[in-house]
């Protein structure tokens, strides 16, 4: 290995431990990402905005769509690569996807964490996290440069 790769790798692995012990000092580990995700689902299933816009598009693909949430949050927390997956491009043509939808989706996730975080750091950790994802995904899905026109907010 030359220095370059072998420097570059030492600093992935340094990103990746930092990211453990600071997931741990707040409780989050594996298990409790597995919890999260399957709790939060459920509940999404049984929202009535939520659920038929998640069901139409994943109905038979439930499991896969778990499995892929999972590695998701387990990637963002650890920094751990598990998910490679481009987020953006899967919520494009969701039908009935709306910038409504994204509020609901958050307090639905407020309130699982509310009931089953292990504490308040851990429930802020994935809020803020979740908060800056959903931010960028409306931006990426729904933003309009000619609303932002200054002659259009003039009138
Ligand atoms: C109202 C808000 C949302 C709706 C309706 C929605 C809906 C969906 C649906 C239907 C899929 C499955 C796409 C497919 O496999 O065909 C999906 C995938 C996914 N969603 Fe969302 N989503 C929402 C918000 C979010 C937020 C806030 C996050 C992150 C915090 C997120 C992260 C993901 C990820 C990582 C995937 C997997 C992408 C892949 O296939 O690699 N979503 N979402």
């Amino acid at each position: 290995m030359d220095n370059e790769l072998q420097g570059r790798t030492a600093h992935v692995a340094a990103i990746r431990e930092r990211a453990e012990a600071e997931m741990k000092a707040i409780g989050i580990d594996e298990t409790f990402i597995g919890k999260l995700v399957d709790t939060f689902y459920g509940r999404v299933l049984a929202q009535p905005e939520l659920g038929p816009v998640f069901d139409a598009r994943l109905s038979g693909r439930w499991p896969e769509h778990m499995e892929k949430m999972k590695s998701f949050w387990s990637a963002v927390a650890f920094r751990n690569g598990a998910y490679g997956g481009k987020p953006v491009q899967a919520h494009l043509g969701v039908a009935n996807m709306t910038p409504e939808l994204f509020p609901k989706w958050l307090e639905l996730f407020a309130a699982t964490l509310d009931d089953i975080a292990p504490n308040d750091e851990a429930k802020a950790w994935f809020m803020a996290t979740a908060e800056r994802i959903a931010k960028s995904l409306t931006l990426s899905l729904f933003y309009n440069p000619a609303l932002d026109d200054p002659a259009l907010k003039r009138a």
